[in-house]
């Protein structure tokens, strides 16, 4: 093992943890493994299939916003450690719930989904730039990204590890934690980037219910 992580306290939340049933996301949570861990996890089959998935919940999503699920985010931008500006590609945008604190962070932002629907639905910001793509294949010069910020989105991590600039940071947050459909515990996060990366170091954390793991190549002096 080459990487390393560095577990920060969890901050508590007096939030309630919604109550969900583990068919809700353990399907989606082995799907997420296969992409980021499997060379054939992501097919055109898939992706149809993803994406029509996402376009359907569209007009629904806005249900899933509010300052709360803001948290887990904030905290991995402020813990991660990040420095601030630069270009940030955040992925599996949605109807950019998740973007104001990426724009309070970095100079631009790129948003990008798969869902035509849900990008429909994204408030259209200064310094943002919305972008429908699939996320196994940018439209992004390689060292291009600053960071690459994924919140309740899947890894591809041979394409994070082409667009991120060589002291470039990946942030994966999930913002149920373990019972969130999209999520990878941190150990699984640093393994599937670092055969992409090489070797990285990794800080992780939790904020309430939502857990998050900040990822960088390791320098070498
Ligand atoms: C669970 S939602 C998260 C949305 C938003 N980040 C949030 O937390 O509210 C996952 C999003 O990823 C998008 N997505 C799934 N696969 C993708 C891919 N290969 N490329 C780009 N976006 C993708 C879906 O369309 C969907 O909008």
């Amino acid at each position: 093992m080459t990487h390393a992580i560095t577990y920060l306290d969890a901050i508590a939340s007096s939030a309630e943890r919604e109550v969900r049933s583990p068919d809700d996301y353990l399907p989606m949570q082995a799907v997420t493994h296969e992409i980021a861990f499997q060379s054939n996890g992501w097919g055109a089959d898939r992706r149809q299939k993803i994406q029509e998935l996402f376009d359907g919940l569209a007009p629904e999503w806005h249900t899933r916003g509010g300052e709360e699920r803001l948290k887990p985010t904030v905290d991995a931008l402020e813990r991660g450690p990040l420095p601030t500006g630069g270009i940030a590609i955040e992925i599996g945008s949605g109807t950019g719930l998740q973007t104001p604190p990426l724009l309070e962070k970095f100079d631009f932002v790129v948003s990008v989904d798969l869902a035509a629907e849900m990008l429909a639905l994204s408030p259209r910001r200064d310094r943002l730039e919305l972008a429908r793509a699939d996320a196994a294949e940018l439209p992004l010069s390689a060292g291009r990204a600053d960071a690459i910020v994924c919140v309740n989105a899947f890894l591809f991590p041979m394409e994070y590890g082409r667009v991120l600039a060589p002291d470039g940071r990946i942030i994966f947050v999930s913002t149920s934690g373990d019972q969130t459909p999209i999520y990878m515990p941190p150990e699984d996060v640093v393994a599937c980037l670092e055969a992409a990366l090489g070797p990285i170091d990794a800080t992780s954390s939790a904020y309430g219910w939502g857990t998050w793991t900040v990822v960088m190549r390791r320098t070498e002096w």
